[in-house]
């Protein structure tokens, strides 16, 4: 008999019958596994500093952090679960197992809050839902924390996760939604470090793309290749990529999120690869080489990444405590109108006609989320001040469409875009991914001696 609804146990129609007697059987002669003790996240003693700065925002305000709920892909079958970037900085928590758990913070006293964790409990051996339940049956998708072991990892009081009461209200949602993207636009130490682990691992995965091009090359769905290769180094070094690789050969690159990624490559062509690891931690790189498949750029290529290039070396030029986040923006699209207008492309630099052969911004905040603390209000980003400890991106591109008859034939179909990640220091900035070479010369040497190893 498959389970009632009522019981809260997925199952399915096909799930095999079980007689009485198997399921006594079931529920006896299980021995105890505790979790050894002394297991503590890495970013455990972090998230008390984190919740308090949230709690001074809010006085005698109950706080709910959800870490969201499990999206059915198809049938019984949910996708993969990643829990809210806000309530992994708050609470540490990263992993799969997270889903549906809620993070609130109670009023305590004048102004401060006790933050209690609502987390779903063990399934008891003593109820078949522990190998009946496909969703969250432990034998189906791995043993979860009990509560005190819960607390000794993430040192906050956790509570069995019963019905919360929703008591939503969209403008304070949206009020706490932008508040926690502000608290999250400066990154503390640790979480440089771990986005310079993201790159650094990424640094990997773009020279194991290099390495595979001639099996790449030879495969009608090329660009597929190199998604697979990235993405072995993102899975396997970390907890996957932090957003879906762009794999886009010829002019292909001319389309800004080109993820379908099914078409072959052509040695004559470039290849645009815009790829991140995530890190378990869930901070993610952000980083995109343009790189000639022959493994030499020719004239025409080289003349537009060279543009790019120079784009690139002033927005980054551009970065430094006090400086306003568009500045670097308006830095890198003087240096590609300059250029365009050079190339006779566009008459004169003045003006937002540049835009047609550019059209997304130079970069965005980089951290948990590959476009982070996104709600935050304009005047804290986008017209606000860059600040020491913001890691940011800086990724000009010229995307000069195969059918744009502006332009000359020989330049049409060509898209190159550089992106580098950046963490702003008390004077400037520091490169974070400058294992990866930007100049075209640099380029071809580091491609040459990836493919003679
Ligand atoms: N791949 C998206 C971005 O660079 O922002
Ligand atoms: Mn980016
Ligand atoms: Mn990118």
């Amino acid at each position: 008999m498959n389970e009632p609804a009522s019981t809260g146990i997925r199952t399915v129609s096909h799930d095999l019958p079980e007689s009485p007697e198997f399921a006594s059987f079931m529920a006896r002669d299980w021995a105890p596994t505790p979790l050894p003790d002394g297991i503590r996240l890495p970013a455990a003693d972090l998230t008390p500093a984190r919740r308090a700065r949230l709690s001074a925002r809010f006085p005698g305000e109950r706080l709910i952090v959800p870490a969201g709920e499990l999206r059915v892909r198809s049938n019984d079958c949910d996708y993969r679960f990643r829990p809210h970037s806000a309530y992994a900085w708050l609470t540490g928590l990263t992993g799969e197992d997270q889903a549906g758990h809620v993070l609130v913070l109670e009023p305590d006293g004048p102004g401060g809050h006790e933050a209690v964790l609502h987390l779903r409990p063990r399934s008891p051996r003593t109820d078949n839902g522990f190998y009946r339940d496909r969703r969250y049956g432990e034998f189906w998708v791995g043993r979860r924390a009990d509560l005190a072991e819960a607390e000794r990892t993430t040192g906050v009081r956790c509570v069995p996760l019963t019905g919360l009461p929703p008591g939503r209200n969209a403008a304070e949602d949206h009020e706490l939604a932008t508040v926690l993207s502000e608290l999250r636009l400066i990154k503390d130490p640790w979480e440089v470090g771990q986005l310079q682990l993201a790159v650094d691992h990424t640094t990997a995965g773009f020279e194991d793309v290099v390495r595979a091009l001639p099996r790449a090359l030879a495969h009608p769905r090329g660009e597929r290749w190199i998604e697979g290769v990235f993405g072995l180094r993102a899975r396997t070094e970390g907890n996957g990529t932090g957003y879906e690789t762009i794999a886009a050969s010829g002019a292909h690159a001319c389309v800004l999120h080109w993820i379908r990624n099914d078409g072959p490559l052509d040695a004559r062509e470039l290849l645009l690869l815009d790829a991140g690891v995530e890190t378990d931690s869930l901070y993610t790189a952000d980083i995109t080489r343009t790189l000639p498949l022959s493994g030499r750029f020719s004239p025409v290529q080289r003349q537009v990444y060279e543009l790019v290039l120079a784009a690139q070396d002033a927005g980054i030029a551009a970065l430094r405590p006090g400086a306003r986040f568009r500045d670097f923006h308006r830095a890198a699209m003087r240096v590609i109108a300059e250029g365009l207008a050079d190339w006779g492309v566009l008459k004169n630099a003045d003006g937002e006609f540049h835009r047609r052969y550019t059209l997304c911004s130079s970069g965005h905040m980089l951290g948990i989320d590959l476009h982070d603390c996104a709600q935050a209000r304009a005047e804290t980003y986008l017209d606000g001040e860059l600040a020491e400890g913001q890691v940011l991106t800086v990724e000009p591109g010229l995307y000069l469409q195969p059918d744009d008859e502006t332009l000359p034939r020989e330049l049409r179909g060509i898209g190159v875009r550089i992106e580098d990640d950046l963490v702003i220091t008390a004077d400037g900035a520091r490169l974070m991914s400058g294992a990866l070479p930007r100049t075209p010369d640099g380029v071809e040497e580091w491609m040459g001696t990836l493919l003679a190893g």
